[in-house]
């Protein structure tokens, strides 16, 4: 029978007040039926150590971690999900008792959604971006089992920098397009996805990509949500 101490759980980032997840990781929790908090707590970089000593001290369950703290939480953490060692970078920190392991569930969860109407086993992927989001979606789907993984990128030296991470660390082949001018998706792909920042709120900013070649039955994914 619940009492009054809830099991804790949250998120640090910087800034916090335009991020939902608390909104929706409450529902599921009442959804679910469990007597869980999720404390949405602003944390500037040189505070995140107070804050991960201060979740330990009281036994959250674990947090996320957002901008800018994907990358310093590394420094913090006991132990590393095999995923997230590819990826290099933490967005959810378990909590066993003082001792930290971080996971990248920002592909995981992408790669859930995708087989609701796809297995990306065996399939040849477009990842439009090479930033955060798109390092976690292209090794997680290569990890799934995609067969080729295309990255598209703005910067050159950070899209070959992903191509390579995923073709010597994955199963997948890889390979590198500068994106300059209408993208043009090339035949023969199964799955798209803009895992770039282009259309978030308030800018309804669409990626330059040729649709007329997206093909029948080819999934299209968008990891912006606007608003
Ligand atoms: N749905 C989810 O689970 C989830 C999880 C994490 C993040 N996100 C969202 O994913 C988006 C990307 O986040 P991130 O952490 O990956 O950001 P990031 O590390 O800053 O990377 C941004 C990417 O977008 C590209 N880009 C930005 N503006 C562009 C433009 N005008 N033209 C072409 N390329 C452009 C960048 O290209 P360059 O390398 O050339 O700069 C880079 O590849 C954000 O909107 C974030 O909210 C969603």
């Amino acid at each position: 029978m619940p009492g009054f101490l809830a099991d804790l759980t949250g998120s640090f980032a910087t800034s916090a007040a335009q991020n939902p997840t608390v909104a929706i990781m409450e529902a599921a929790y009442a959804d679910a039926g469990l007597d869980v908090r999720y404390i949405n707590c602003e944390v500037p970089p040189e505070r995140l150590g107070d804050a991960v000593r201060g979740a330990i001290g009281m036994g959250w369950l674990g947090f996320n971690c957002s901008i800018p703290h994907k990358i310093a939480i590394l420094d913090y953490l006991d132990e590393l999900a095999p995923s997230a060692a590819i990826i290099g970078a933490v967005n959810c920190v378990i909590n066993d008792n003082g001792r930290l392991t971080g996971e990248n569930t920002d592909g995981q969860g992408f790669v859930n959604a995708l087989r609701t109407l796809i297995d990306p086993a065996g399939k040849r992927i477009v990842v439009l971006g090479a930033g955060g989001a798109a390092r976690a979606i292209a090794v997680e789907s290569a990890l799934a089992g995609a067969t080729h993984i295309e990255i598209v990128n703005r910067t050159v030296a950070r899209g070959e920098e992903l191509a390579d991470l995923v073709a010597s660390r994955t199963p997948s082949s890889a390979s590198f397009t500068a994106w300059a001018g209408t993208y043009a998706v090339p035949g023969g792909t199964d799955v798209l996805v803009n895992a770039t920042s282009i259309g978030f709120f308030p800018s309804t900013d669409t990626p330059d990509v040729d649709f007329s070649t997206v093909g029948p039955g080819m999934v299209v994914a968008d990891v912006v949500a606007n608003p």
